[in-house]
């Protein structure tokens, strides 16, 4: 088992399959990657979800870029490893036509990024008019049984901060989805900021529960038939302390921490020991940024 010297279990892998995306958002951190390089080949990227297996690590969440790009992504789903459970973060665009072989491959549930419903809006947030497509991606992923499909909802001022209560009423309607309400973390300063500590008074009035969760001290809340997970990275001194994860980047690094870029460990070509051992030390870097 992995420990960080803060006594952090990492128990939790990320994985970006690519940097490439068919979307541009205007908020995109690209996971906090700065000049990738080539992806990782599908045979190396088995052998780190191997790896990964031996030394514990109970989920891994496959991230991009869009993933989806990648034409080995249910091969890559396929060879992972029993009782290592795997999930996926997509934009939804190209998911209508595989959620269904992701399944089978053995995902067991997706995170899909949509910041509006609304058709114009969402052309203005990621920069392409594919609002229909993501929506058949959602149903394609429900009929699959990739649940609870989680959507990513990144809270935009001035973009789509009025819209929690019609994503309420969608979320709604269709067993099996739920809502994650993100704050906006401003890498190229675009001025979005919005104000989801008002949201979230809002939400905690209404809701019938709450939930604390350990990871980033997130809270949920579930109010008749509906259930949003507020996630806050910014002015949440909690948010690091119960961090388990650890990334791996699309050309081949581990990071130990989203927001920092000062500490990778390379991981490219290696394996078996040599590749535990570089398990090791990564995690060994991990150090809390708010604390
Ligand atoms: N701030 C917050 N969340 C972000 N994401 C991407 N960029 C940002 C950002 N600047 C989230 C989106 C997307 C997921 C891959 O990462 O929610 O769904
Ligand atoms: Fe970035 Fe994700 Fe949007 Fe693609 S879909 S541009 S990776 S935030």
């Amino acid at each position: 088992m992995l420990i960080d010297t803060y006594g952090r279990p990492v128990t939790n892998l990320r994985v970006s399959l690519t940097p490439r995306c068919n979307l541009r958002c205007i908020y995109c951190h690209a996971e906090g990657e700065s000049s990738p390089r080539k992806e990782l080949p599908t045979d190396q990227l088995v052998e780190i979800l191997r790896v990964a297996k031996r030394l514990e690590i109970r989920k891994v969440k496959f991230t991009g870029g869009e993933p989806l790009l990648r034409p080995d992504v249910c091969d890559i789903i396929a060879a992972v490893p029993e009782g290592l459970e795997s999930s996926m973060t997509t934009n939804g665009t190209l998911l209508a036509d595989i959620a269904a072989d992701l399944k089978a491959a053995g995902l067991s549930r997706v995170n899909i990024s949509l910041d509006s419903l609304d058709r114009e809006r969402y052309r203005r947030i990621t920069g392409r008019d594919r609002l229909d497509e993501v929506l058949a991606g959602v149903e394609a992923s429900l009929d699959a049984g990739l649940t609870p499909v989680k959507l990513n909802m990144v809270l935009l001022q001035g973009m789509n901060e009025d819209e929690v209560d019609q994503f309420l009423e969608y979320i709604r309607r269709k067993k099996g989805l739920m809502l994650q309400l993100i704050e906006l973390m401003e890498f190229n300063d675009c001025s979005l900021h919005g104000d989801i500590g008002r949201i979230e008074e809002r939400l905690a009035q209404h809701a019938d529960q709450v939930i604390t969760r350990r990871m980033h001290h997130r809270k949920k809340y579930c109010m008749d038939g509906a259930e949003v997970e507020v996630v806050r990275p910014l002015h949440n001194t909690e948010f690091c302390a119960y961090c388990n994860r650890l990334r791996v980047t699309s050309d081949g690094k581990l990071k130990p921490c989203l927001l920092r870029s000062d500490n990778l460990v390379d991981i490219r070509n290696k394996s078996g020991a040599e590749l535990e051992a570089l398990f090791a030390e990564a995690v060994q870097k991990r150090v809390p940024y708010f604390q």
